[in-house]
């Protein structure tokens, strides 16, 4: 069925800016996210520069990624720095006991630093504190930030790094309620005190010191935390919330009704969010401001496990979730200061898979890729019918979001409805005329269809001819996601 709605947009009500920090993304040493997906090492016959696979870079670095989490997750909370740094040959072999794997130790922060550097992307790193040291956690900062005389930063530069990486972002543990350490949120906060003093004074005001925060089934963490650190707020720069959504789907033989949940667990998420935020601002200081981040989040379906190393297939569904989640996101400003999406490659809800010299990108690359023009342009004010919404489920079937940049509309919208197509009224309500540019869309006949090392490109972006739609009316189809790049002409 064919469904008329309207949408009012107002290019002169911008709103905030569009977060670009919000397009993170997370590495961890975690099945063949890092080995295999990134670092195949310099004797692979995959191209590879220094080590890491030349197609992995390219296809990194077109998306542009504010800012990289890494070395975990859990595995950052086992992970002793000091292994991987020096001659590769010198390198201990440790148990991954997380992931239950071996962890050779190639890749460690020389080679982070240089991958960060090639696809143009931001450091973040997390430290030990459930297995490892003060002294150890803040000897990596010693080794990274600093540039005085002192046999760590001797030692970074005989490792090839004669300036020092300058890392701003640091984490302070990972899902210390669990994995890193099965603590309390007292205790963490007690132990967060004695390592954030001393990583605060090895690393200065520059650096920004991000505390684990909760996870859904035990928000009450926050706000313990949070409590606890009272008189010290200024140790902290960030609370990191970790959302997980899908758990109990198969990533490919979802029913309707699980797809529906899927999406309206985005509005848990929010909530989530929300909550921490308004939470933060309790407890921040008129000097200092205490603010959120999420540092894992994404589809985590049943299939992915320790034994396939979390493993899943991204489909048109993910595509979906994930274009979503990103209005959503816009919508809360700064006030969500990053979002890193859990993992880059092949594990989890990745942006690409590989298979020995393959890779191949998923639908949630194509959204990262498809919503560039939002980032860090200024949010407008819109005014959208929604359309009934028939399947007992508590979301909008539209979703829209629209930016502004200097001459330039960009506006994505998703059409999250099974069978129909929804005909949209632009109504420009502004000083100035736009034309339409350009239309690209994601869709696909059905929600589970995926890219695979046979058929890579069942999802890819497309680019619709303008003819097929009226300058005034957008048609949608069920499934897919539509944006529209509007050009300023002056009256
Ligand atoms: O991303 C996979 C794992 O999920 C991370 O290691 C951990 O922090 C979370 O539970």
């Amino acid at each position: 069925m064919n469904l008329r709605t309207k949408l009012e947009i107002f290019p002169d009500v911008t709103l905030h800016k569009v977060n670009n920090n919000i397009y993170g993304q997370f590495i961890e040493h975690l099945g063949k996210c890092i080995y295999g997906g990134i670092w195949v090492g310099k004797e692979s016959p995959i191209p590879n520069i220094n080590g890491i696979r030349i197609d992995t870079i390219d296809a990194l670095k077109n998306l542009e990624i504010p800012v990289l989490r890494y070395p975990g997750g859990c595995f950052a909370d086992s992970y002793h720095w000091m292994d991987g740094i020096g001659e590769h040959n010198k390198r201990p072999k440790r148990l991954n006991i997380w992931w239950n794997q071996p962890e050779k130790n190639e890749f460690g922060t020389h080679e982070f630093m240089e991958f960060c550097n090639l696809i143009g992307t931001e450091p973040y790193i997390c430290l030990n504190m459930g297995s490892g040291t003060i002294e150890e956690a803040r000897s990596w900062v010693e080794y990274c930030n600093s540039n005085q005389d002192t046999t760590l930063v001797k030692m970074r530069r005989e490792n090839g790094a004669e300036k020092p990486f300058n890392v701003k972002y640091w984490g302070v543990g990972n899902e210390n309620w669990v994995c890193g350490g099965n603590m309390r949120p007292e205790y963490y906060a007690d132990l967060y005190r004695r390592f954030s003093t001393y990583i605060r004074k090895t690393g200065g005001e520059d650096i920004k010191l991000i505390a684990c925060g909760s996870y859904p089934s035990f928000i009450e963490w926050d706000e313990r935390y949070l409590e606890s650190m009272k008189g010290a707020e200024s140790l902290v720069d960030f609370i990191s919330l970790h959302i997980y959504t899908g758990w109990t789907l198969p990533c490919l033989e979802f029913t309707e009704t699980e797809y529906h949940k899927l999406i309206s667990d985005i509005g848990i998420m929010e909530r989530n969010l929300k909550r921490a935020i308004n939470l933060t601002e309790a407890y921040s200081k008129k000097d200092h401001k205490i603010g959120v981040i999420m540092d894992e989040w994404g589809t985590w379906y049943k299939e992915a496990v320790v034994e396939n190393g979390l493993f899943q297939q991204n489909t048109l569904m993910d595509a979906l979730f994930t274009a979503v989640s990103f209005h959503t996101f816009h919508n809360l400003g700064e006030s969500l200061h990053m979002t890193n999406m859990a993992q880059t490659a092949n594990v989890l809800q990745s942006l690409i898979l590989t298979k020995g010299d393959q890779l191949i990108k998923t639908p949630t690359y194509h959204v990262f890729e498809l919503f560039k023009p939002h980032r860090n342009s200024s949010l407008l004010y819109h005014k959208l019918e929604q359309p009934k919404n028939n399947y007992k489920s508590d979301y909008d079937l539209l979703s829209v979001s629209i930016s502004k940049s200097e001459n330039e509309i960009f506006v994505s919208l998703v059409n999250l409805d099974l069978e129909d197509t929804f005909e949209i009224e632009l109504d420009f309500n502004a000083r100035d005329e736009y034309s339409l540019k350009e239309i690209k869309k994601i869709g696909a006949e059905k929600l589970n269809i995926h890219n695979n090392f046979d058929e890579p490109e069942n999802i890819k972006i497309e680019n619709m001819k303008l003819s097929s739609q009226e300058s005034n009316v957008i048609k949608i189809g069920p499934i897919s996601i539509l944006t529209l790049t509007f050009n300023k002409s002056h009256k």
